[in-house]
């Protein structure tokens, strides 16, 4: 059974998505959640799924202390979940192609330092973009930047405010962050 472990700093939907996609397919479990805030609704996700939570802070995300803790849950990969903060070098380099992303509009566009959540929405709306979308795609050293694994796709509504375009970006996330951790499980 492959290990994963999972990075998020908010709310948490894609971290649950993950979890019930693989509870019952024998493929994968999720053995660790990490995050950077206290009172991530993901940290009450990891308690009611009974799953070994950590909460880091930016010296122990920069710390071989963490890559030692994490290589103890054995990972096949580290999925970032609407994480905020930057991976760190040391990360990137002992988990080699084995960290993933996924970020809520349709990459190279709408990325970088302070694109996170509505931040994105709000700024697709304003360009006046007529889709948006997500991108799955490898960690590198440079934010928002590793080789793509997937993109999809969504209108963008006349009218549309972030909250309606979170939500139907959300429902791609949803339905294609699990599968796509599976497609590459099966091909590693
Ligand atoms: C997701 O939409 C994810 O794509 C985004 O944060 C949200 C987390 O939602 N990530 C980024 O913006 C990364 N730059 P969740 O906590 O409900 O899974």
């Amino acid at each position: 059974m492959h290990s994963l472990i999972i990075f998020a700093s908010g709310k948490g939907s894609n971290a649950q998505a993950i979890i019930d996609y693989f509870k019952n397919n024998g493929l994968a479990k999720v053995s660790l959640i990490v995050s950077n805030k206290a009172n991530a609704g993901v940290l009450n996700i990891a308690e009611k799924e009974r799953i070994p939570s950590m909460i880091v802070d930016k010296a122990m995300m920069n710390s071989d202390e963490l890559v030692q803790q994490l290589q103890a849950y054995n990972p096949s990969f580290i999925v970032l979940a609407g994480f905020l903060w930057k991976i760190s070098q040391s990360l990137v380099k002992a988990f080699p192609e084995q960290i993933i992303n996924i970020h809520p509009a349709l990459l190279p566009k709408y990325g970088g330092k302070g694109m996170y959540g509505h931040n994105v929405h709000e700024a697709v709306i304003a360009t006046g973009e007529k889709e948006s979308g997500i991108t799955i795609h490898y960690v590198d050293e440079v934010y928002d930047n590793g080789s793509k694994i997937l993109q999809a796709y969504c209108p963008v509504m006349a009218g549309d405010t972030a909250d309606a375009l979170a939500e139907r970006i959300h429902k791609l996330e949803h339905f294609f962050y699990p599968r796509t951790i599976e497609y590459l499980l099966e091909n590693i």
